[in-house]
């Protein structure tokens, strides 16, 4: 098997003007609904992409958590690896790739930390093993092997019984759009893809070429 002559013509659906909306969240939260409805796996799992100080990209999979005309909601560790890169440059990229739909989403913007409040109410609807998890993994250090894993979350468990509180380096971030893409795979490779740009009169929809 030749690794280059794998391909696939993508022919499920198309993505037009007519029938897109306006508001690229509304657009949105319609493609994630039938992502849901199609079982496709892990429909809320998206590719989130930093840039360091020193201008390297890195990348890694979240789960959204929410979305509303604010913008895009995940939870993580404040101190990991994107946590050290957003503090420094807060600019980010989100992308959604639903295979089974020929379908992928591409978010731009600015992100923020959600307030306290919300990440301790949503800390606090996590399943406890969670809740521990989130004391007993310092994400993104060098650890010596697993076993510092679980015998930091039978420590951590010890302490907190059944109430662990939110750690301090552990919340959401909101990533604010200003630009959303929305790719529909066609044949021959004359695939569909709208992009809205965020500008002071609302937003603007125009066609890229694929
Ligand atoms: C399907 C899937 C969902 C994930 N969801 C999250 C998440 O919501 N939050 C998170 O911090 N890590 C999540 N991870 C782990 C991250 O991909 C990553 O390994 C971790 O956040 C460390 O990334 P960093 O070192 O670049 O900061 C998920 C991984 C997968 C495969």
């Amino acid at each position: 098997m030749n690794i280059a002559d794998l391909r696939k013509s993508y022919e499920k659906a198309e993505l037009n003007e007519d029938a897109s909306h306006p508001d690229p969240l509304r657009q949105f939260d319609q493609w994630l609904t039938e992502a849901i409805a199609a079982e496709v796996p892990e429909p809320n799992a998206m590719t989130l992409a930093t840039v360091a100080s020193n201008l390297r990209p890195s990348t890694r999979v979240v789960l959204i958590k929410g979305y509303d005309d604010r913008g895009i909601v995940w939870y993580t560790n404040y101190d990991s690896q994107k946590g050290r890169e957003l503090a420094g440059n807060p600019f980010a990229a989100l992308q959604f790739h639903w295979v089974e739909l020929e379908r992928v989403v591409r978010i731009e913007g600015r992100v923020e930390k959600i307030s306290e409040e919300d990440s301790d109410a949503y800390f606090h609807s996590r399943p406890l093993d969670s809740r521990i998890g989130a004391w007993a993994s310092p994400q993104s250090q060098v650890i010596d092997g697993r076993g510092v894993l679980v015998a930091n979350a039978a420590k951590y468990a010890a302490q907190f019984m059944l109430k662990p509180p939110r750690p301090p380096h552990w919340g959401g971030y909101r990533l604010v759009p200003d630009q959303w893409q929305f790719w529909q795979g066609r044949k021959s490779r004359l695939h569909d893809r709208l992009r809205y740009a965020s500008t002071p009169s609302g937003w603007v929809r125009e066609r890229l070429a694929p």
